[in-house]
Parts: structure tokens; sequence; C-alpha cells
């Protein structure tokens, strides 16, 4: 499902994932330079209860969070040295969220449930984006 979004939306969406999460939840965050993952990535910790600042973990290979409702593990998959040491980490299904420069303003949102249907269309609705697919 794609949808473009304003800022405003991008943070409500965030905090709709992070109401929508549960323990062992994997989310991939994609998007280019700028197109706003630390701040997606900050409003998500935020609405989980965590009261550190987010930063991008530059210098380690993970980051961990555990103040909030869930402990979050925030991974920088660029660290990982090759592709397959993802699977180290363990997950069956993930939440994929990429984002896409789309002007100033504005942002193209990609949400997906991969390998997992039945999630995806209960997260797509959780988040009130199945009112807007068929629509
Ligand atoms: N949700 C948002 N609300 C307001 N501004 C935003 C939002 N998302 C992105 N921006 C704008 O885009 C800029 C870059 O956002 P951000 O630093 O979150 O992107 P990033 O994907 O983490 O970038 P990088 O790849 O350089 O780490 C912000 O400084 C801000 O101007
Ligand atoms: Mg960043």
């Amino acid at each position: 499902m794609n949808k473009i979004l304003t800022f405003d939306e991008l943070n409500n969406l965030a905090e709709k994932l992070a109401d929508y999460s549960c323990e062992n939840t994997v989310i991939a965050l994609i998007g280019d330079l700028g197109t706003g993952k630390t701040t997606f990535s900050q409003h998500f910790a935020k609405r989980l209860g965590i009261d550190e600042n987010i930063k991008s973990p530059t210098f380690n290979y993970v980051l961990e969070y555990l103040s909030g409702r869930l402990p979050l593990y925030h991974f920088d998959v660029y660290r990982l040295g090759e592709a397959e040491e993802i699977y180290e980490v363990g997950y069956e299904d993930y939440l994929e969220v990429k984002l896409n420069y789309h002007g100033e303003d504005t942002r193209e949102v990609e949400l997906r449930y991969i390998g997992n249907e039945a999630k995806e269309k209960e997260m797509l609705e959780y988040v009130g984006f199945s009112y807007w697919y068929s629509n």
C-alpha cells in the first residue's frame, strides 16, 4: 500500500505503528538520505514511552532503549557486514516502512507486512490505511 503523507500524518503513522507493535515485532525502516527515518524513529520511540533521545546507531551495531512499554532494539542494517547477518537477528515476518522523497513537505510511504498477509490486512486497518486503500 502506497500513500503520500504530510509530516504530521507521517508522525501519526509512527505513533500508530508503535501502538500496534508487540514483543518481537520487526520493522524495516527504509529510505534515502533525508527522507525522515530518524524523525520517524523518534516519534515511534516516544510513543512507546521511551524517554531517551533516539540516535542513529552509527558507531554501535545496535542501540537498546529499555524505558518504554516494549524494549526497542535499534539496528543500523548498513552496519551489517553481510546481508545474511540479518537472519541472526531472528525474525520470521516483518513490517516494512519505506519512505520516498516527495517534494519539500510530503513523503510517499510504502507500508507492507512481508511474509504475513493476515497481519498486513490487520496492520493496514489498524493504522487507518484500509480506508484509503478502498477509496
Ligand atoms: N516527520 C517529519 N516531521 C517534520 N520534518 C520531517 C519529518 N521527516 C522528515 N522531515 C524533514 O526531513 C529532514 C530529514 O529528516 P531525518 O533526519 O529524519 O531523515 P533521515 O532519513 O534520518 O536522514 P539521514 O539518512 O540523513 O539520516 C528533517 O530535518 C526535516 O526537515
Ligand atoms: Mg537519520
